[in-house]
């Protein structure tokens, strides 16, 4: 099924190509209206045509309205201002497209004509380390990705780049032998944790134990028997732990996505090789670098990559080129993408840089690294506890579902209290991912708990109260949304109200497929607080059960029922379940 941008580009196009057959390349620029009381949709190609060929925007504008002759799409196409095209689209078009939806499971979401192997790399957090809100950020949003890829089905595969590998574990496993403490089988991450703030802050200090702990890294690449049963100890805990957060938060990770820095470990000598041999890399006082244009350092020096240190060690960078080799060679990847916070950047524009100059990447391949800001807390400093610590992760989503069962008894007295744990622990999570994905996400964001348990505003609980509330209308009817979807009412559009929803519904097929391309899941947020709005707007005004004719009724149904399966679909693709009362 076609989204309702893609028919108004055909047509435009073809109109385009009509009158000015020279030109191939026109694109229509087709949007939805910007004031809607001058139309549904606009096309805007006029400006940027007329400036190639040099003709006034109107006359351009004019000519290819000529074209264009009258259709069953629009109603009325106005030119406007220089030569915006305002389209008004036709009654008849919206009925029928929405009738399309009602029998469409997809919800008209085209699935990709192109589908492509997608590599998502998110979350990433650190072995013998617990999660931090750093790690939230990037599997939230990394999952929103993958689902949405996913779905319009490309082959996603999910990488969890986890740190399980360097210096800093011959450091943490030196500190556990010596201090007789190198059992994991017992052991929490939370106590991990400790044991390795002390054995960095010895190492900082002990220049005997600093050597010791060098020796120690040495001993864990060779494979020495005491030292990989110890860090095999540290995974496996760590992992544990990853898969309770993810399980909690509703993250699609599970052990089979986890391939990390370790596993690159075994290629970093012969990529290493192969950059110096190509005469890629150079050796720069002992260590080897490979040059790039445009980086520079904070003195305005070029900044080369540093692939290998003078100690032969190898760093993060060495193994996200092994990584990136691997995901082209042998996952067959046609995009990967990168989902980390801002700070990392420049880490990987010099990887690609690299990769591209090594010719280990084609053109075909895209690589983007999708970037997010900081959570901030009240102060407008990286959110902290009060005595400055990184707040783990599982002390916040305990807080989210307290906060919301607080919110839910104050709210609603029929609950049982199983009820409320239940519920508490949905609408927790939803709010505390939905906070974060509704802002761009470039941006830092202020962490509020407040704000993202209200029930009024751009929130997780104003969409899921929008959707109950709706299941609710058809329980005074005696009907499920299931049972309104199949019985499939004729739907027509008798008044604004309804012709401003149904605009919204046939909206979500173009929404998600931005998506896919952007990568910005702020602009579904949006999407749906808008729908949830414009619903709220028609049920104000239109009868729903009560309206005047029994055909109106059922458009009516039928038109809440695809607004709650486009909440549904839509929440779903955030990560985020809907309840059916609360
Ligand atoms: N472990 C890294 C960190 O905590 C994130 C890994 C991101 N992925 C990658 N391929 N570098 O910052």
């Amino acid at each position: 099924m076609d989204t309702v941008k893609n028919i108004l580009s055909t047509s435009f196009s073809l109109a385009l190509a009509r009158a000015y057959p020279t030109i191939c390349d026109a694109d229509a620029m087709i949007q939805l209206a910007k004031q809607p009381q001058f139309g549904d949709y606009q096309a805007n190609f006029a400006m940027v045509m007329a400036k190639r060929i040099k003709q006034a925007p109107y006359d351009v504008a004019r000519r290819v309205v000529q074209q264009l002759g009258t259709s069953d799409v629009w109603d009325k196409l106005e030119i406007a201002g220089p030569g915006f095209i305002n389209i008004s689209l036709s009654d008849a078009f919206l009925q029928t497209r929405l009738q399309l939806l009602l029998s469409d499971n997809r919800l008209g979401i085209p699935l990709s004509t192109s589908p492509q192997v997608v590599v998502v790399d998110y979350s990433g957090a650190n072995v013998a380390k617990e999660m931090h809100v750093g790690h939230l950020r990037s599997s939230i949003i990394g999952d929103t990705i993958a689902r949405v890829l996913d779905f319009q089905g490309h082959r996603v595969t999910r990488q969890n780049h986890v740190g399980d590998w360097g210096t800093q574990f011959g450091m943490l496993i030196e500190y556990m032998i010596q201090t007789k403490q190198q059992d994991t089988a017992t052991r929490q991450i939370t106590e991990l944790n400790a044991l390795y703030k002390q054995a960095k802050q010895k190492f900082d200090v002990d220049e005997d134990f600093a050597t010791r702990a060098r020796a120690r890294v040495v001993a864990l690449q060779g494979d020495d028997k005491q030292t990989t049963e110890i860090w095999k100890g540290l995974v496996a805990i760590s992992k544990e732990h990853f898969n309770d957060i993810f399980t909690r938060l509703g993250i699609g990770l599970r052990d089979e996505h986890i391939r990390g820095e370790s596993f690159y470990n075994d290629r970093l000598a012969d990529l290493t090789q192969e950059l110096e041999h190509d005469a890629l890399a150079r050796v720069d006082q002992g260590a080897l670098v490979v040059e790039l244009e445009g980086f520079i350092d904070r003195d305005d020096n070029p900044l080369p990559l540093l692939v290998r240190k003078s100690d032969g060690g190898y760093l993060y960078a060495t193994t996200d080129l092994a990584a990136a080799k691997f995901r082209i060679e042998v996952l067959g990847a046609d995009r990967i993408v990168y989902v980390t916070d801002a700070r990392q950047a420049q880490h990987f524009a010099m990887v690609f840089a690299v990769l591209d100059k090594a010719g280990w990447v084609s053109e075909q391949v895209s690589l983007e690294h999708v970037s997010f800001g900081s959570m901030l807390g009240k102060d407008k400093k990286p959110f902290k506890t009060r005595s400055g610590e990184m707040i783990s992760l599982a002390s916040l989503l305990d807080e989210a579902s307290e906060r919301a069962a607080r919110v839910l008894r104050d709210k609603n007295s029929d609950l049982s209290s199983t009820e409320v744990v239940t519920l508490a622990s949905n609408i927790g999570v939803a709010a505390l991912k939905y906070a974060d994905l509704k802002t761009e996400r470039i941006k830092d964001y202020m962490f509020s708990w407040e704000r993202m348990i209200a029930f009024e505003g751009n929130t997780a609980p104003y969409l899921l109260n929008a959707y109950v509330r709706i299941l609710s209308v058809f329980r005074k009817g005696c009907l499920t949304l299931q049972e309104v979807v199949e019985a499939g009412g004729r739907i027509v559009i008798t008044n604004g109200r309804e012709r401003e929803l149904a605009i919204r519904l046939l909206e979500l097929p173009d929404v998600v497929e931005t998506l896919g391309k952007e990568l910005l899941p702020h602009r579904l947020c949006n999407y749906l607080y808008a729908l949830a709005s414009t619903y709220h707007r028609f049920y104000e005004a239109c009868p729903v059960l009560l309206a005047d004719t029994i055909e109106l009724q059922h458009s009516r149904l039928a038109l809440s029922a695809l607004t709650a399966q486009s909440l549904k679909q839509g929440l779903e693709l955030l990560g985020i379940h809907t309840v059916d009362k609360m």
